[in-house]
């Protein structure tokens, strides 16, 4: 008889508050620190939330030094790390969804990739499933920003990146989970 497959439990949602640029790029550092293998995530927020910022600090954690253009024209920036290839998409020009299939979009999104989305919502229906969700809002002067897992590996990482945050006593402010 086939064994019932093992559902890990998805994890509560991470809230954090991100009172400023700086603190948004160590926390895109932290999540690079908690990243493995490949990984895939949703960056969601509106004009100037913050996803490019976010993003800078987690290629600078992986050694990357030079300038972090917003790929808002070129749709993908590509970076050659040490670790391996990491993708930075801005969907935000996209027309239609189905222009990704025609950038090539299976090649990037391939086993062992880390691929950093903003503007997901503009990719749907043609974008794969990513393993996090990271949302951010605006909030007083700074963020409020929400991790969710969405697939079991992303659970596993936001397990690591919990750890992290708790140990470390910088300015990201862990609070409650939410629904
Ligand atoms: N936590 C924060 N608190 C206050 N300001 C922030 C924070 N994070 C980023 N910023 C500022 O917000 C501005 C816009 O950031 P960024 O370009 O990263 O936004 P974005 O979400 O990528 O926008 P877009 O959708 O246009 O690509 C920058 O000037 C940055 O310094
Ligand atoms: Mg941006």
């Amino acid at each position: 008889m086939a064994k019932p497959l093992l559902i890990p439990p998805q994890n509560a949602p991470i809230r954090l508050t991100i009172p400023d640029e700086g603190a948004m790029e160590s926390l895109g550092a932290s999540l690079a620190q908690a990243t493995t293998g490949g990984l895939t995530v949703a960056l969601c927020g509106t004009l100037g939330a913050g996803k490019t910022t976010l993003t800078r600090g987690f290629l600078r954690a992986l050694g990357h030094t030079g300038t972090v253009k917003s790929p808002t024209f070129t749709v993908i920036e590509p970076y050659d790390l040490a670790r391996g290839a990491l993708y930075h998409f801005d969907l935000y020009r996209l027309n239609d969804p189905t222009e990704l299939e025609l950038l090539g979009l299976r090649d990037y999104f391939s086993p062992g990739a880390i691929c950093l989305v903003e503007w997901p919502e503009r990719g749907d229906g043609v974008l794969p499933a990513l393993d996090l969700r990271v949302e951010i809002h605006y909030c007083d002067q700074g963020r409020s920003v929400d991790i969710q897992a969405t697939t079991p590996q992303g659970s596993n990482l936001v397990e690591t990146l919990s750890a992290l945050l708790h140990k470390s006593n910088d300015t990201t402010q862990p609070s409650t989970p939410h629904n």
